[in-house]
């Protein structure tokens, strides 16, 4: 599989995941401030990955010289929903406060912070696989996959953990309007992975799950609350009402480092607004009238009523989440 993320002698690379699948472009990032606009313009995206890549854009700054508050303000500020930014900036400044600013000690750290990323995606993927039955179709929104991760990926991480035990299973795909990750990104894995995976608008996901084909919905995540509401990728919520609507279970794979137990329930998540221009034009050309004006919200909450499990690498939790993510 390609490389997501890497820490080289030249600087951050990653794969500009705007440009994929038709092209496989690694940008290298020399400074903090330019990781930090590639989260922004989501070259890297993907909860995980976004971590990845702040841990990395401060060990960056460090060695710039620039001041400490400065880039972790800098890389905070790219976008808000996914928390594994701020956990990673976190556990970098716990770092350079015990450390005194060491620098090997923090490119040490980010480097760690990559690594036992993609531990943590296979641990993810191991302890979903059961949950995946033999013989149907999962259906899978946006791209939490390895591009979305330092590697393997969390709802595609379960997905391939299922094949590697053997189960015949095949995947749909949402396509994930505005932004495509679903057409552009997790097809584009699978099928290099040799994974079954048929691309679906996101309207026909309805469809399919009245179809009794579907055998389990499978996502990730970008902030869980300590209640089990969980903030994903904008039509996540309509998957998993209509998937509870259906009788087929929904489940959400993520890191540990996804929850957010300082914040009582979803209401409290803050939604990133994109640009009007990733509604109103498909890949720059226009296909709605100019100066319409738009909504973009890049992420729902899908209250952890409609959410059958919650998958992570330290295990499975189950309503009550309050209960069962604090003891995780
Ligand atoms: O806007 P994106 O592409 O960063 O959104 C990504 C998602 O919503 C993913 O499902 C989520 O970050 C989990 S990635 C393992």
């Amino acid at each position: 599989m390609v490389e997501t993320i890497q820490w080289t002698d030249a600087g951050v690379v990653m794969i500009d995941q705007r440009r994929l699948p038709r092209e496989q472009i690694f940008v290298t990032c020399k400074s903090y401030k330019e990781v930090a606009e590639a989260i922004r313009n989501m070259t890297i995206r993907g909860a995980p990955a976004i971590g990845v890549a702040a841990a990395m854009g401060v060990a960056l700054g460090a060695m710039e010289g620039a001041d400490f508050e400065t880039v972790c303000k800098t890389l905070a500020a790219t976008r808000p929903t996914a928390v594994n930014l701020f956990w990673a900036i976190e556990r970098m400044r716990r770092v350079h406060t015990a450390s005194n600013g060491d620098l090997a000690l923090l490119i040490e750290e980010a480097k760690r912070v990559r690594w036992e990323d993609i531990a943590i995606c296979e641990s993810i993927g191991r302890n979903g696989a059961s949950l995946v039955p033999d013989g149907k179709t999962v259906l899978t929104h946006c791209n939490a996959g390895a591009l979305a991760t330092a590697g393997y990926g969390t709802a595609l991480g379960v997905i391939r953990a299922a094949v590697s035990a053997g189960k015949k299973i095949d995947v749909l795909a949402d396509e994930t309007r505005p932004f495509l990750q679903g057409a552009r990104l997790t097809a584009w894995e699978l099928q290099h992975d040799g994974i079954p995976v048929k691309l679906i608008t996101d309207n026909m996901a309805g469809y399919f799950l009245h179809s009794g084909r579907v055998g389990c919905v499978v996502v990730g995540a970008d902030r869980i609350a300590a209640n089990g509401d969980v903030a994903n990728k904008i039509g996540t919520y309509s998957v998993a009402v209509l998937a509870k609507e259906n009788g087929v279970p929904f489940y959400v794979a993520a890191p540990i480092s996804t929850l957010d137990l300082n914040i009582a329930s979803g209401a409290q998540i803050p939604i990133e607004r994109r640009a009007d221009s990733e509604v109103t034009h498909v890949f720059g050309v226009p296909v709605a009238p100019e100066n319409i004006e738009v909504e973009n919200p890049a992420f729902d909450v899908t209250p952890a009523r409609y959410v059958t499990a919650i998958i992570t690498e330290r295990g499975i939790a189950r309503a009550p989440y309050a209960d069962s993510l604090r003891s995780l």
